[in-house]
């Protein structure tokens, strides 16, 4: 699966700002700093397409990228990071689950966890909410250029284990750094989109 073309649409706050094509769209969710907006630019070769930065909290709202002219692929803003402003942490919630739970076009959502720490709290929480509402779930395990190869797969265990991800249920490694694991992500999301 190729990315041809990618493009920056908007960034949304409330629903009525969503874009209005029914392609098909798949949303990244993760805690702050785990490498959401640093996957959509790898996978994307484009550098700075989403904003990224080394301080959690970058991303504040819902951003969309239309992806080929066909589908799109939504960066969503972090969670468990405790600095943010009050105002900002009583907006959160209510912005992720009006798209989450109402958005018709969403065909799944890929949780990114990093592969260097076992799951936090709030990695389980996103996981057991995203399960309840019956919304299609995959992990994604960022910044594996961090941890040498003969460990990777016990990290993943962990990973796997703590989520309580079903085994039918892929994990994939990711680095944004190295590109390793790109092409499994884009086989992943041609599935979802074409679906
Ligand atoms: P928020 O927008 O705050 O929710 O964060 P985010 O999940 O979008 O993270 P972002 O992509 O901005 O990346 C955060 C930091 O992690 C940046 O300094 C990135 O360069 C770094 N980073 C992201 N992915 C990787 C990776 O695969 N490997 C390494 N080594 N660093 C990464
Ligand atoms: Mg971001």
């Amino acid at each position: 699966f190729l990315i041809r073309d990618a493009q920056f649409v908007i960034s949304a706050v409330r629903h009525d700002q969503y874009p209005q094509e029914p392609w098909p769209e798949v949303a990244l969710a993760g805690r702050s700093n785990v490498g959401k907006s640093s996957l959509i630019n790898r996978l994307c070769n484009r550098r700075h397409l989403a904003k990224t930065s080394s301080k959690p909290g970058k991303t504040q709202t819902i951003n969309f990228y239309r992806i080929n002219n066909n589908c799109h692929l939504i960066d969503l803003p972090g969670y468990g990071y405790a600095s943010v402003s009050k105002t900002q942490r009583a907006t959160w919630g209510p912005m992720m689950e009006t798209y989450m739970k109402k958005r018709e076009q969403l065909r799944a959502v890929l949780q990114l966890v990093d592969l260097r720490h076992p799951p936090s709290s709030d990695d389980k929480a996103m996981h057991a909410w995203l399960n309840h509402y019956e919304i299609a779930t995959a992990v994604i395990a960022t910044k594996a250029d961090k941890i040498p190869r003969g460990k990777r797969s016990a990290h993943l265990a962990v990973i796997r284990r703590d989520l309580q991800v079903p085994k039918e249920i892929p994990i994939l490694a990711f680095s944004a750094e190295t590109g390793e694991g790109k092409e499994d992500v884009l086989d992943l999301l041609a599935y979802l989109w074409e679906e």
